[in-house]
């Protein structure tokens, strides 16, 4: 006897059809028969798939975001690309950079990257791995992957996202595809970024027919879920905090030629935790007094043009 199985073809000795078909290669039909099966078999198994995808159920399609970041910024739109994602029925993960090798790239099908660029046009911190793996010889090919790159910077540097273009140069060098330019922003990164998130996610979820309900919260590697934007800190470099500092100490000698200072910040209930390695940004703020000051003793008024 022979056994259609709803995972696969299987016959009293397990073998599998030589096209691949679910019909068994001993069974008794026509060729005309086998190809109307194949066709009835078909849209059975596609309607399933439909259903899977309903509400609630399996995401269409998964999308592996990567970030490559310093201070923090290309993660945070990481995070936002991956609420994006899965409010448009797609499963998504956000991963630093370096938590994945170029093996890992080529068993990914959709693939969008979030980079910024440090030194003179170099990788992050967390991407400096991962680049020299992908730059590498022996890096394999990428052609079942499609992808699409933002980069972060700034134009005061000479290399103005220098990251993000050598790794999105690198991707298309080993046969991946673009689904969308890459867009470099500059210091005001908000609008930008948000309109690539939006139509890369919209065109993914178009494509594979997503539906708005349907998440996932791991990816094919597997990774955990990111913070949501509802839980994630609401402190920026847009939105800094502002904090008393408690103490400001003096650790050099008075011959040292360098100073170096212990600061306290209060971080009252902002809910901001301090792991070594962060980076604190100093937002320094006038003080209106000696800016008053200063004006009267130019004679000036405070709206005349600097330059
Ligand atoms: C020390 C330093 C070096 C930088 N070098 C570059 C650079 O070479 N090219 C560039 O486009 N941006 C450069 N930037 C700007 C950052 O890439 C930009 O601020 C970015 O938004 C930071 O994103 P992140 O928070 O994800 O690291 C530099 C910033 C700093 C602080």
């Amino acid at each position: 006897m022979t056994l259609l199985s709803p995972t696969g073809p299987l016959s009293p000795t397990g073998s599998l059809s030589p096209t691949g078909s679910l019909i068994p290669a001993d069974a008794p039909f026509s060729a005309e028969q086998e190809a109307w099966l194949a066709g009835f078999i078909a849209g059975i198994s596609a309607a399933g798939r439909r259903d899977a995808a309903a509400p609630g159920g399996a995401p269409a399609a998964t999308v592996d975001i990567l970030f490559g970041t310093q201070t923090g910024t290309a993660e945070l739109l990481a995070g936002e690309a991956v609420a994006g994602a899965r409010a448009r029925g797609l499963g998504a993960t956000a991963t630093p950079l370096d938590d994945i090798t170029p093996e890992r790239l080529a068993a990914s099908s959709l693939l969008l990257i979030v980079v910024s660029t440090y030194g003179e046009g170099e990788m992050p911190d967390n991407a400096g791995l991962f680049w020299e793996a992908l730059a590498a010889d022996g890096a394999p090919r990428l052609e079942g992957l499609r992808y699409a790159v933002l980069g972060l910077g700034d134009r005061g540097y000479d290399d103005f996202c220098g990251a993000a273009k050598l790794i999105d140069t690198r991707l298309a060098g080993l046969g991946a595809v673009r689904l969308h330019d890459r867009v470099d922003c500059d210091v005001d990164y908000e609008e930008p970024a948000a309109a690539w998130t939006a139509t890369v996610l919209d065109r993914l979820a178009a494509e594979t027919g997503a539906t708005v309900g349907a998440t996932a919260g791991a990816s094919a590697n597997g990774a955990a879920a990111p913070e949501t934007p509802a839980t994630r800190s609401p402190w920026n470099k847009r939105n800094p905090y502002r904090s008393r500092l408690l103490v400001n100490r003096l650790l050099s000698s008075p011959q040292s030629a360098k100073e170096i200072r212990h600061y306290e910040f209060d971080l009252g209930d902002s809910g901001i935790t301090y792991q070594a390695g962060d980076a604190l940004a100093v937002v320094p703020v006038n003080d209106d007094a000696l800016v008053g000051a200063l004006l009267d003793h130019l004679g000036a008024h405070g709206d005349e043009d600097a330059g």
